[in-house]
């Protein structure tokens, strides 16, 4: 089991066929430092939605993609790492918006190294258009794609393109 918060969307049992349980696969969404502030948060950068919204925004394109999310947030790196790990043998991918870490974390990038699955970060502002200190993402050097300056549509994508990368994976 993962540490921290519960899932919101526990991976729902289903049937695909009669008396053959199906879980939905997995997919960690995983906010880093400060996007627990959202909403009050630079506006003019971030928008005005709040990571609740993304939250809900994530649930809803998961649902529509027959997918599960376990969806948070912290402020710690250390803990980030630990999510991060925990997702080896339990989740199928990872959305990860690693904030202020992308710019600073190779123990981060490490570990999304480590566990290997589909990866898509995703960055609520375009990050190539703003200080010279956030162009350069670690864990771009590891994720399978990035989407940024789209805001919280680019969580939606990222659930999107994560689906796709899985999918492919499993034709393979
Ligand atoms: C961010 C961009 C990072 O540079 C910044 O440190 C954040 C948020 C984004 O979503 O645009 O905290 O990841």
């Amino acid at each position: 089991m993962l540490g921290g918060p519960p899932a919101r969307t526990p991976p729902a049992a289903t049937r695909s066929t009669p008396g053959e349980p199906v879980t939905l696969p997995l997919i960690a969404v995983l906010n880093g430092p400060n996007l627990n502030m959202l909403g009050l948060r630079e506006p003019g950068i971030y928008g005005a939605a709040t990571l609740d919204d993304i939250e809900a925004l994530c649930a809803e394109t998961a649902e529509e993609l027959n997918l599960a999310i376990d969806f948070r947030q912290t402020n710690a790196e250390a803990e980030l790492i630990s999510w991060v790990q925990e997702c080896h043998g339990r989740a199928a991918g990872i959305v990860i918006n690693p904030a202020g870490y992308s710019h600073t974390s190779v123990a981060l990038m490490d570990a999304l190294s480590a566990v290997a699955l589909p990866t898509v970060e995703v960055h609520l502002s375009n990050i190539h258009r703003r200080e010279a200190f956030r162009h350069h993402s670690y864990v771009s050097r590891v994720a399978s794609g990035v989407i940024c300056g789209l805001g919280p549509h680019g969580y939606a994508l990222a659930l999107r393109a994560i689906a796709g990368l899985i999918a492919a994976d499993d034709s393979a």
